[in-house]
């Protein structure tokens, strides 16, 4: 056990004409998740206390916050990995709070949407399964961890300084199915994101790779995009 100041951030827009911090003073254990703290907060000091939550166990992607400065999922993040004994939990970046710790997602999945983040094949059809190899599917596997958390968008200085910029988190669901041996949308996506607010926006910041709770390495398939746009293959 020891003990910790949590420092949270508050904004109710129905009520406050700005954003303030509300101070508690708990014991934790070393397995003490953020997510548990915020819990306790809500359950036994404030009701009004407003988050995103879901699986807590790092699938949904529901609960990526700023902890100590560093974007984190909640639900992920124990006690023992922090520095210290003041734990601030704020809102990710880039993206407009709507209560307390909860921003719209409706800009990032704006985004998301934008590049066809499933699966084209409009040829003819196999008689059973498109068959793939053990290779071919290695190509997009690291992509295709993704859980749309929002971690690495709303990392990025690029983003922050242009929310028109479609951001890690979109290229990363095109990587995914441009290096898809079944899909055909692959040179259509590719012309979405060769464009003034698509992947030349990536400035190789690499925030987002740090800050990705699946270690999915973001700025090389950013990279291998970027390639792929201007060799015109995807070798
Ligand atoms: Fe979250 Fe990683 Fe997906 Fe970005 S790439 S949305 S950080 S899981
Ligand atoms: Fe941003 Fe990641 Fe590129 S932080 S600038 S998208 S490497």
């Amino acid at each position: 056990m020891k003990k910790i100041t949590l420092k949270l951030f508050r904004y109710n827009p129905e009520t406050d004409t700005k954003p303030h911090y509300d101070t508690y003073k708990l014991e934790v254990e070393p397995t003490d998740r953020v997510l548990d703290l915020l819990e306790r907060i809500k359950g036994y000091e404030d009701g009004t206390l407003s988050f995103r939550r879901s699986c807590a166990h790092g699938v949904c992607g529901s609960c990526a916050m700023r902890v100590n400065g560093e974007n984190k999922l909640a639900c992920k993040t124990l006690m023992q990995d922090l520095s210290g004994n003041k734990v601030v939990v704020e809102p990710i970046l880039g993206l407009p709070v709507k209560k307390d710790l909860i921003v719209d997602m409706e800009p990032f999945f704006i985004n998301y949407k934008s590049v066809m983040p499933y699966f084209i094949n409009n040829g003819s059809q196999p008689e059973k399964e498109h068959i793939q190899s053990i290779e071919e599917q290695e190509r997009f596997d690291d992509t295709a961890k993704c859980i749309l958390c929002g971690a690495c968008t709303t990392s990025c200085p690029s983003f922050w300084s242009n929310d028109e910029y479609v951001g890690p988190a979109a290229i990363v669901n095109a990587h995914r199915f441009i290096f898809d041996s079944r899909d055909q949308g692959a040179a259509e996506r590719l012309q979405i994101l060769n464009d003034q607010f698509g992947v030349y926006r990536c400035r190789t910041i690499f925030n987002c790779t740090v800050a990705c709770p699946r270690e999915i390495e973001i700025t090389k398939a950013i990279g291998e995009v970027k390639k792929a746009i201007a060799s015109g293959n995807l070798e």
